[in-house]
């Protein structure tokens, strides 16, 4: 899908492709990013009915979470997890519970369903 470089509303996926297992990523670009610069990634999942989506960057270091494709929760499936050095952040809001970053958040994105598409964009 391409972004309507009018909006800051980004297009991710159909509303139907979120299932309560599954965690997709994407890309997203910062709005007024200098043309040709490298977008984000992000990851957008449903936590109970919400739909939440973050900046895939541990605010440890700056690096992504996940160690493996669509991987980013802990072994017991209850808080998001940096794997490198295992920060362990709450799924609702973002916040680190756990870790080196102890007390930082991961950068939340707003997210929106128009015509069954999900969108995201930075938080104003
Ligand atoms: S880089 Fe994520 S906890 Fe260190």
């Amino acid at each position: 899908m391409t972004s309507t470089p009018a909006s800051p509303w980004q297009p991710v996926c159909r509303r139907d492709e979120i299932t309560a297992e599954r965690i997709v990523e994407f890309r997203i670009q910062r709005p007024n990013a200098e043309p040709g610069s490298m977008p984000l990634s992000g990851f957008l999942f449903l936590d109970g009915d919400e739909l939440r989506a973050y900046v895939n960057q541990c605010p440890h270091l700056g690096i992504e979470l996940n160690w493996m494709p669509g991987r980013f929760m802990d072994s017991d499936n209850l808080f998001i997890q940096c794997s490198t050095h295992g920060a362990l952040f709450k799924p609702g809001t973002g916040e680190c519970i756990a870790g080196p970053c102890q007390g930082d958040a991961l950068t939340a994105l707003d997210t929106r369903i128009e015509n069954g598409e999900v969108q995201i964009r930075f938080q104003e």
